[in-house]
């Protein structure tokens, strides 16, 4: 497995994504760890997880609880980084709302510490904006707990350039990462990219596929990426996380997965290498 940098820390190219493990239709606790497990037996280092990635009210941070269960249980576990988020919150009726008070980071912050069963946090992620509170409160909790060794990496989703180069201003250049939305049919978090690769911050696309219920439809939705995908004999997902790894060192995508064999089946994208000319029709595609 080729390995790529989250500020000073060596992660795989590939993480994995933890959210429909434990949204709805998530399988049931076996089959994730199961997944997990086989994440990690493929040489994942990186697991990408939310306070929020839970279904029902009452079980906030069922995915981190489930992902300490993974790793206490295998002899990997302890040497990779869980990157969680803070910020948004989910009531129990599949809605997600916001809230990015520092008052809240700061709780949030202690409870994933609790479920994760560590003292520092190994990466910590803003999850969204919310409009409701300055970014720069928001992001001033998250240095306050990197100050205060809660946390020992300090990232932001869903942000666009002026809120990254913000963020590292007000982190004072801590900023490591940037997890946006990013696939063959997402791309307008391209200047994002592209700014993170100026930086040398890393830029975790998320739902790299094109989302849990749309993963599967990659190959006929994308001819361009289904017929480069068949040159080289792999499924069409791996082709497309093969062409994201290219676009720049920085990227690290966090395809989610709630099957051993998905998993495992993009983890493999780190040694699949596409021409030149593959690339070029891929991003024109
Ligand atoms: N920061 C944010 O606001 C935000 C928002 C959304 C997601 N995320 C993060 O990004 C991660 C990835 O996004 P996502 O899970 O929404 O969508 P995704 O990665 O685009 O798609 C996930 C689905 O792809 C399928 N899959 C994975 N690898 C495959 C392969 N090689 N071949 C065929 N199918 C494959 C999986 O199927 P099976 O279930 O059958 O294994 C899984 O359900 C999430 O898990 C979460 O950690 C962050």
């Amino acid at each position: 497995m080729h390995t790529r940098r989250i500020g000073d820390v060596e992660v795989s190219a590939i993480g994995l994504g933890g959210m429909p493990m434990s949204i709805e239709g998530r399988p049931d606790e076996a089959r994730s760890i199961a997944t997990i497990h086989a994440a990690l037996d493929a040489g994942v280092t990186l697991i990408d997880t939310a306070d929020a990635y839970h279904r029902d009210a009452d079980e906030v941070g069922h995915n981190e609880s489930l992902i300490a269960k993974a790793l206490a249980s295998h002899d990997l576990g302890r040497d990779v980084l869980v990157a969680t988020k803070g910020g948004h919150l989910r009531p129990g009726d599949g809605s997600w709302t916001l809230d990015g008070s520092p008052r809240h980071l700061k709780q949030a912050c202690e409870a994933s510490l609790s479920r994760l069963g560590v003292e520092a946090i190994g990466l910590y992620q803003f999850h969204r904006p919310d409009p409701r509170v300055p970014y720069a409160d928001s992001v001033g909790a998250v240095r306050e707990l990197l100050d205060e060794g809660k946390i020992r990496l300090a990232g932001i989703s869903n942000a666009n350039p002026d809120q990254i180069r913000l963020a590292n201003e007000i982190l004072g250049g801590r900023l490591v990462s940037v997890q946006n939305q990013f696939s063959p049919a997402f791309r307008s978090s391209e200047p994002e990219l592209r700014l993170c690769d100026e930086l040398g911050i890393a830029f975790l696309p998320w739902s790299p596929l094109g989302g849990i219920s749309r993963a599967g439809e990659l190959g006929s939705a994308h001819a361009p990426f289904a017929r480069i995908a068949q040159a080289h004999g792999v499924s069409p997902q791996r082709a497309t996380l093969a062409w994201m790894l290219a676009k720049s060192p920085v990227v690290v995508p966090i395809p989610g997965a709630s099957r051993p064999e998905t998993i495992r089946d993009s983890a493999a994208a780190t040694e699949l290498v596409l021409g030149a000319d593959e690339i070029a029709e891929l991003d024109g595609a």
